[in-house]
């Protein structure tokens, strides 16, 4: 069964409390809370405040996204907060494999972002010290975007270097997941899938994640 990790950058923020009760309530696995710094992507989100609220209404791991440059610098900050998964991306660390030992030292699961003009090969070196992998599969900073198909391609090349090399790094995707292309982003060697606007966006926000789930 598929990782299912709702992104609450859709979700009502006049109603968080409400909105991790139904979460909790769900078939969702992870909590996926993203970070953007108006910098490394044109757009401003929330951060440590919010998520440490976050962090006392939920009952599940709190997977955080950080779109923001040098996330080495509030890697602690993030641990303290709530943190459980805490992402980087590829393009904003030119010493990832620091910020990816700080991360695990710090007793975080530690996972690498990649955007859709970064091929998977780039990962190579790092993959066995990974935890998780983020496939974006919309240009990050923005909810609400389509899903570009070359993503699956990327997904089905990692998952067969992941398989190979028997290791269990976990491929997680997002951006524009629906429950019409969920199927397709699975078949293709997804293990968790994010989605914002699919599942915010519907009425009744835990029959669209128990479709998902058991897709
Ligand atoms: C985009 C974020 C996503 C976003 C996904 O930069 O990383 O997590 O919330 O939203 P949807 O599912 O609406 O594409
Ligand atoms: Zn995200």
């Amino acid at each position: 069964m598929p990782i299912i990790a709702p992104s609450l950058l859709a979700s009502d923020f006049l109603q968080l409390q409400r909105e991790c009760d139904m979460l909790n309530a769900s078939e969702a696995d992870w909590y996926h809370l993203d970070v953007m710094d108006g910098r490394f992507v044109p757009n401003i989100s929330f951060g440590l405040p919010v998520i440490a609220r976050i962090k006392e209404a939920s009952t599940k791991p709190l997977d955080v996204h950080l779109m923001i440059e040098e996330p080495g610098k509030y890697a602690a900050d993030f641990k303290l907060a709530g943190a459980d998964h805490l992402t980087v991306h590829y393009e904003a660390c030119p010493h990832l494999h620091r910020n990816v030992q700080q991360i695990k030292n710090l007793g975080m699961k530690a996972g690498v972002a990649i955007n859709p003009h970064t091929p998977v090969q780039l990962l190579q070196d790092i993959l066995p010290d990974l935890d998780l992998v983020l496939i974006m599969s919309v240009n990050p900073g923005f909810g609400g975007q389509q899903f570009i198909p070359q993503s699956l391609v990327k997904i089905n090349m990692l998952r067969q270097r992941i398989d190979q090399q028997g290791l269990s790094t976990l491929i997680e995707v997002d951006g524009g997941i629906t429950e019409k292309n969920a199927a397709e982003v699975l078949k293709a060697g997804a293990h968790a899938l994010v989605a914002g606007t699919t599942i915010f966006g519907n009425p009744d926000p835990q029959a669209v994640i128990h479709n998902l789930k058991h897709l």
